[in-house]
């Protein structure tokens, strides 16, 4: 059973993790502290916490679901627990300015620079297009699932979070190389834009979509 950490047990840590749990992963929560996490761990079946580095040096696959202003900090520090596994980055920098400004470090995007970090992790960027209500929950009308944009680097890592998407029933669209990342960092921003600035409210998603039967 593949062991996934989730450092950051807020809404989008949270979310996934009781998803992943109830979808047959070995889950543990990362936390800098385990007040109030009864409530999570009761929902997420099997669940455990422990210390960000404990949860990181357990798993096989670790997603960082943190203030994006902390990521950096958080991935520097479990850089040793991160050698050789796979980093998902769903985290997105940004400002707010009538709406939301992509605001990425020096790097190019926040993946890259969690890349430079934590120098073993073979860093994904995924599950960051879309509110916290989806990774509660994929399920789109007509048997649909939202679509699960990933970019990085390592075939192998790549392939991990495809599958783990696709078991939790999302849909994983391979966006190509990490450098990719930045424009699934843009592609929040239009997400954030459209929900929260124009009114749009959290309950779309963005949706690659052919007219093509497959
Ligand atoms: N919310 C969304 O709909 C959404 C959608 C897509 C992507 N994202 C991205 O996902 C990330 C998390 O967003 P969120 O809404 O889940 O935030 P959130 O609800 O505020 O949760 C953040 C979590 O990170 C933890 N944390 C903060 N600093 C930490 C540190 N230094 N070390 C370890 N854990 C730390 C917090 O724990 P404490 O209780 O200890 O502070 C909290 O559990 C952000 O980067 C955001 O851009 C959010």
């Amino acid at each position: 059973m593949t062991k996934i950490a989730i450092i950051g047990a807020g809404n989008v840590g949270g979310s996934l993790g009781a998803r992943l749990a109830s979808s047959g992963f070995a889950v543990k929560y990362g936390v800098r502290s385990d007040k109030g996490l009864d409530e999570l761990l009761s929902r997420s079946k099997g669940a455990t916490s422990g210390t960000p580095g404990e949860a990181a040096a357990w798993a096989d696959v670790v997603f960082l679901a943190v203030p994006a202003a902390a990521a950096v900090g958080v991935a520097s520090e479990l850089a040793k627990a991160l050698d050789g596994k796979v980093l998902v980055d769903c985290n997105n920098p940004l400002t707010w300015k009538e709406g939301p400004v992509w605001a990425p470090p020096p790097e190019g995007s926040l993946s890259l620079a969690l890349a430079k970090a934590a120098p073993g992790a073979k860093v994904v960027k995924a599950f960051n297009t879309f509110g916290a209500e989806f990774h509660a929950d994929p399920s789109l009308p007509h048997g649909a699932a939202a679509d699960v944009f990933y970019a990085g680097d390592d075939a192998d890592a790549k392939k991990a979070v495809a599958e783990i998407a696709a078991k939790a029933g999302f849909r994983a669209v391979d966006s190509g190389p990490l450098r990719n990342a930045s424009v699934l960092e843009n592609l929040a921003m239009l997400w954030i834009h459209l929900a929260l600035a124009a009114g749009h409210g959290r309950t779309f998603t963005l949706v690659m979509q052919s007219r093509e039967p497959k």
